[in-house]
């Protein structure tokens, strides 16, 4: 165990159904390739790391990372005590324990998480956003009529969860059922917001204090079957049998003419500093049908699986996924430096 210089952090996916979700739950495969990957790609770069499972907290959990006192850990860990919300508190146990790590701090980690603060943020900030409204379960639709079509998401999540073919909504009556939806199952705050009807746009994006652009990644909606939302819903993200799968496919680097790209770096850039992200981070945004850029969300530590967007913008921009990972790694290590004396709980 001592001669380990690093440790992979993970939590294993949750396999709990959600109760009368449409949306199974995170497929458990995804997180495990992703790690088994970094593993391998820190090894591959001269690194010795230990993998750490982490499911609940624990005085274990503690005691193992003080005595591993690693160089740094490479932090996957998206949730933790079964919770998302909990995934900011890895990041600030790390930092109460002044053991570096890669990715973002638990201020960027729980902004991420709250799609409708960063709205706000970024309203404030000048950085356009889609416009929507917050209703939380046991309030009435009531006063505030949209103009539709509108998106229905739950505010809390990510992965497209709770965003299936009912959550855009043309009427009234399919609004009411969507907000009621996102209420009983997610059992949170349901943000409803004005529905874009263009292009949409992945940027990942690396870097801790003077972040670049890797590439511009565009989603292909053709093909999409008629009376389909073209949107990236739950299944068009994981189910590869669905065909709404076939027909959302990532276009990386997109083809775009250079002002739409400077545009796109230009935004994307501007979002990851205003959350405060670090190291990677990927924001999605799309057009209106008249070409206008909103940001949709911030993905502070986004999917870093070989097979995943991330990684695919990595490679367009040339870098190897040994490369990308152990640059990643390198932005621990050189804040890890900068700690002149490093203490640890125990
Ligand atoms: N305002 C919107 N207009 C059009 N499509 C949207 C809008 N918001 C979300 N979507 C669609 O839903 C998908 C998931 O939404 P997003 O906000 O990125 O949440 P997640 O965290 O689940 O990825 C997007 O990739 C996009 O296809
Ligand atoms: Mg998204």
């Amino acid at each position: 165990m001592g001669r380990s210089d690093c440790v992979v952090l993970y939590n294993a996916a949750s396999i709990v159904e959600i109760e009368g979700s449409e949306e199974r739950t995170y497929p458990s495969t995804v997180l495990r390739e992703e790690v088994i990957a970094v593993e391998e790609s820190l090894r591959e770069a001269g690194f010795s790391p230990y993998v750490l499972s982490v499911e609940h907290f624990s005085r274990e959990l503690i005691q193992t990372l003080a005595k591993l006192a690693p160089r740094f850990v490479f932090n996957l860990c998206e949730a933790i005590n079964g919770k998302c919300e909990f995934e900011m508190c890895v990041a600030g146990l790390l930092d109460l324990m002044k053991i570096p790590y890669t990715g973002s701090g638990p201020m960027a980690l729980g902004l991420g998480l709250d799609k409708f603060r960063v709205k706000k943020l970024f309203q404030a900030s000048g950085i356009p956003a889609a416009r929507g409204y917050l209703l939380a379960p046991g309030k009435k639709l009531s006063a505030r009529r949209p103009r539709f079509p509108v998106i229905v998401k739950p505010v809390h999540e990510d992965a497209s969860l709770g965003i299936n073919s009912n959550s855009v909504c043309h009427t009234w009556a399919q609004l009411e059922k969507q907000v009621g939806y996102v209420h009983s199952v997610y059992l949170q705050e349901a943000l409803v917001e004005e529905y874009l009807d263009g292009r949409e746009f992945n940027v990942s994006i690396i870097g801790d204090g003077d972040p670049e652009v890797l590439a511009i990644s565009e989603i292909d909606f053709s093909g999409m079957p008629e009376g389909e939302p073209r949107i990236v819903s739950y299944r068009a993200k994981w189910d590869e049998e669905s065909p709404m799968y076939r027909c959302t496919t990532p276009m990386c680097p997109a083809d775009i003419p250079r002002r739409l790209e400077n545009r796109i770096r230009d935004i994307a850039l501007r979002s990851y500093r205003c959350v405060g992200c670090r190291d990677y981070g990927r924001v999605d945004m799309r057009a209106d049908a008249r070409g206008a850029l909103y940001v949709l969300e911030v993905n502070p530590n986004p999917d870093i699986a070989p097979n995943a967007g991330f990684a695919r913008a990595a490679g367009a921009a040339g870098y190897t996924y040994t490369k990308i990972i152990s640059k990643i790694a390198q932005f621990a290590l050189e804040r890890g430096a900068k700690v002149a004396s490093t203490v640890y709980a125990l």
